[in-house]
């Protein structure tokens, strides 16, 4: 395995003096990682001479970062293709020349030979292969039908992206493990991202630290299973997430640790205890249950049952009494009965959470759930969700509304959509918005709340004695 000196990572991504500057633009489907991978991918073609566009009509190429998680996820690349095939035409018409249509993701590696077979796209390459997407280009140019590339090598692919490029957000993710051996029965994920990988602990600290010197102050680390993390540490010791956790709190200029998604079966007490030990981790925990029900859980595969996702909660309480707590909950998964479903609303009631994704069951092609016989029709999928969403809604709102009169620290990301305002994000990762000077951005400031809805807080700034580092 290639540690973090590679040359491959000290790669400069400027485009060569004299080459003629090609553009990009990239659409991200999808979750943080696939955010994460399209930044890396444009890193990876600029060291080609492309430079990113925000408009696929000024682009020489486009490239659909994709995600296959849910069946409505999936059908909006096709019909993006659509749109861009008659983008292409209209193009060719005018004698603009070539637009060049690449699919890359999680769809691209489910459905490489669907696509190739139903759209004209010219690559398709899959979530461990785009390192390869400038050598992809070439060939392109000398064969007649698409290009495809589906492979996993995970670990080459670490090693040989170029170094993160300079982005303006103080807050950045970073991809730390991916891929899953769980296999819960409604998933993809193990068959778009292959198995679990680990990226080594001197790679993850040094793109850390290149995080830092660039002026980014929080770090979300990133994976399907991120606190499965194990690594290969110093001297060829095995490091767990807290030990990474730990060592990144040392690396000059981060503030703030987050991570996400972890999965409950792998929520260590040394995890649990990070929590506790570390200030600059923050408050806020992603824990997927899924289902409230057993029996469920069982025909998921998920291997945890309702007691001890409840006893974990305690704990991490227990650790840290303010976590706030999110989580994804799955309703209409085959077989459940009302009786599953108002335990899932039961969990609910007992957790409180601050924050929750939930979802329709979506049978995925592949997936040993998608052929059960005892599929829940849509229109009870679709009242139960209702029902679920409502009663979520109501503890974020309410969640949110316990912040009104109390101090948080703030760190600003962005300029609000009005003049003069700025945006930003609480240790609870509550987005908070307040009349300041753009200058904040990059930096933590305390804040009293004033007011709150369902998706955010609005606050003064209190102390504009920001943090010195
Ligand atoms: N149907 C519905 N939701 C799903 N998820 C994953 N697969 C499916 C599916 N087939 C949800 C899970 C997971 C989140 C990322 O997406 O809740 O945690
Ligand atoms: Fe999918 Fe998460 Fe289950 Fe892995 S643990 S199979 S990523 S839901």
């Amino acid at each position: 395995m290639q540690d973090a000196c590679a040359p491959g990572i000290e790669q400069d991504a400027r485009p060569t003096a004299n080459a003629p500057e090609k553009r990009v633009f990239i659409k991200t489907f999808g979750c943080q990682m696939n955010v994460y991978d399209s930044e890396r991918m444009a890193d990876a073609l600029g060291a080609a001479g492309f430079v990113e566009t925000g408009a696929p009509e000024d682009a020489d190429l486009v490239i659909l970062n994709t995600c296959h998680i849910r069946e409505k996820a999936a059908e909006k690349v096709f019909s993006e293709l659509g749109r861009l095939r008659v983008l292409r035409e209209a193009r060719r018409q005018d004698g603009g020349g070539n637009l060049m249509i690449a699919v890359a993701g999680c769809v691209a590696q489910a459905e490489g030979e669907e696509i190739a077979r139903r759209a004209a796209v010219d690559i398709i390459v899959g979530p461990q292969s785009y390192h390869r997407l400038p050598e992809l280009i070439e060939r392109r140019a000398s064969t007649r039908g698409p290009v495809i590339e589906t492979e996993f090598p995970a670990a080459e692919k670490f090693a040989s992206l170029p170094a993160p490029k300079l982005r303006a957000a103080p807050s950045a993710f970073l991809t730390v493990q991916e891929g899953c051996d769980k296999f819960c029965t409604f998933c993809v994920v193990p068959y778009t991202r292959g198995a679990e990988y680990s990226r080594p602990v001197a790679q993850i600290i040094e793109e850390a630290k290149r995080l830092a010197e660039r002026g980014v102050r929080e770090i979300t680390l990133l994976g399907q299973n991120v606190n499965a993390w194990a690594g290969e540490g110093p001297s060829g010791k095995t490091w767990t997430l807290p030990d990474l956790l730990a060592a990144l709190s040392e690396v000059n200029g981060i503030a703030r640790l987050r991570f996400t998604t972890s999965h409950p079966n792998d929520m260590s007490d040394a995890l649990i205890a990070a929590h506790r030990d570390l200030p600059k981790l923050m408050p806020y925990l992603h824990l997927p249950f899924q289902s409230g029900s057993d029996r469920i859980l069982k025909a998921m595969n998920r291997k945890h049952r309702m007691e001890d996702y409840l006893r974990i909660v305690h704990r991490l309480r227990d650790a840290r009494p303010d976590l706030a707590l999110s989580t994804d909950i799955i309703v209409g998964f085959p077989g459940e009965t009302d009786a599953d479903f108002e335990e899932t609303m039961r969990m609910v009631e007992r957790v409180h959470f601050a924050q929750a994704y939930s979802f329709k069951y979506s049978p995925r092609p592949g997936t040993p759930a998608a052929d059960r016989a005892a599929q829940v029709p849509e229109d009870v999928k679709s009242e139960r969700l209702a029902r679920l969403q409502a009663l979520l809604f109501a503890q974020q709102t309410a969640f949110n509304a316990a912040m009104v009169g109390r101090t948080l620290s703030v760190l600003w990301e962005s300029r609000g959509r009005n003049e003069g305002q700025v945006v930003g994000r609480s240790p609870y990762l509550q987005p908070v918005y307040a009349e300041g000077d753009p200058a904040l951005i990059g930096h933590i400031a305390d804040v009293e709340i004033v007011a709150a809805s369902q998706n955010s807080l609005r606050a003064v700034i209190k102390n504009l004695d920001v943090d010195a580092t």
